[in-house]
């Protein structure tokens, strides 16, 4: 249930500290949208963080098309992963007097100064995919369900390596170990990358306590796996490093835990240059991902990177959009989560969106039947 009183708090505290009456359909005075307002006469803000990930791209343009088709003008602004880019780019579209923002932030916890000044003048703000924290001027948040993200990843990355079978359960054939893993997370200042991360965590902890895993390099702590700005090269560093030090002389490497695609793509290639195996069937190790970018669909069509979790960005746009056209029009968006995602301020009324594991044996089923990619584009590795 959508939590009805935190909403209210935010909308009161505004409208208290301007003097005003509280908001509701009598004009765009500045307690709150103007709920009356037709979206022809509305513009929203739209905060993306970078393009180098394919996903914020498609977000943005689904986010961008489907908000037009309902009318509305849409200030649409990447920010090249810069914060300070980003809170200028917010600052701007508050000055310009948008009806409503939705950010997805690149470190969730930079942005109060914007959000004071949004709620300051009654522009509603949704936290896109990632929370906004450490404020209590968050109104809404549309996201997936990140943790399951994180136990996708350890339990594809655990039947990968034959410890689980096709109903990841425990297998009856299951390598008795230990098998040597090392582990990859986030960027810390992204609220995700710590759900990612328990979720994992959490899944092959069983693993790690009973000797059936091992992690070589004793690097166990989401500090030492984090991969700041979720950067590529910095991943494939890592792994470089980690190799050279923790796998002399041909030390057994089984499995990697990686939190998203480019992640993972930069892993393999310092796991393939280190003479690693070139395919899974050769030898080189299991490594997890998430996004299901194109570059990564062709690698695991060609038995190279075994897995990746699937988070539909047209369904979550889509849901931003409705709780968007909600809050505008003075309803409470649906929420269908009101407990897990505390920003340190309050507990954010959410809607969560499933997410799909995949892997070579469901890729076509999942994503070519269904029209997200063609065939063709599979084959290139690129859209
Ligand atoms: C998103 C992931 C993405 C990562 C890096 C996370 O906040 O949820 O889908 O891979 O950021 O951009």
């Amino acid at each position: 249930m959508y939590n009805r009183r935190t909403f209210m708090l935010g909308a009161t505290a505004t409208a208290a500290a301007l003097g005003l009456a509280a908001c509701g359909g009598e004009g765009a005075g500045s307690g709150g949208p103007d709920t009356d307002a037709a979206p022809s006469e509305q513009t929203v803000g739209v905060a993306m963080p970078t393009q180098t990930y394919e996903r914020w791209v498609a977000d943005g343009d689904n986010i961008k098309k489907g908000l037009e088709e309902k009318g509305f003008t849409v200030d649409m602004q990447y920010a090249g992963d810069d914060i300070p880019t980003q809170q200028q780019q917010i600052d701007q579209m508050i000055n310009s007097g948008v009806s409503a923002l939705l950010i997805a932030s690149i470190d969730g916890a930079s942005l109060s100064s914007q959000l004071d000044a949004a709620a300051a003048v009654g522009i509603p703000v949704i936290a896109y995919d990632r929370l906004l924290t450490d404020s209590e001027n968050v109104d809404f948040y549309v996201t997936f369900d990140n943790y399951t993200v994180g136990v996708n990843q350890a339990n594809a990355l655990l039947f990968g390596l034959g410890l689980l079978d096709e109903s990841f359960e425990p297998s009856p054939d299951a390598p008795e170990g230990p098998l040597n893993v090392e582990l990859f997370a986030g960027s810390l200042d992204d609220n995700n990358a710590h759900l990612f991360w328990q979720g994992a965590i959490d899944t092959l902890q069983p693993f790690f306590d009973d000797g059936t895993l091992e992690v070589p390099s004793g690097q166990m702590d989401i500090d030492q796996a984090a991969t700041q700005r979720w950067e590529q090269e910095t991943a494939q560093k890592r792994m470089e490093t980690l190799l050279t030090t923790h796998y002399a002389g041909g030390k057994e490497i089984d499995g990697v835990l990686a939190p998203a695609d480019p992640l993972s793509r930069g892993i393999l290639n310092a796991l393939q240059n280190a003479g690693r195996g070139d395919t899974i069937e050769d030898g080189l190790p299991i490594v997890t991902g998430q996004d299901a970018e194109i570059a990564s669909i062709k690698l695991i069509a060609d038995g190279v990177q075994h897995s990746t979790i699937f988070k539909d960005t047209r369904n979550l746009a889509e849901q931003a959009i409705i709780s968007t056209e909600s809050i505008l029009t003075g309803e409470e968006p649906e929420a269908n989560d009101t407990e897990t995602y505390d920003n340190g301020v309050k507990v954010v009324p959410s809607y969560l969106l499933e997410v799909q594991m995949v892997l070579q044996s469901n890729y076509e089923e999942i994503l070519v039947e269904t029209g997200y990619y063609t065939e063709e584009q599979v084959e290139a590795g690129q859209l």
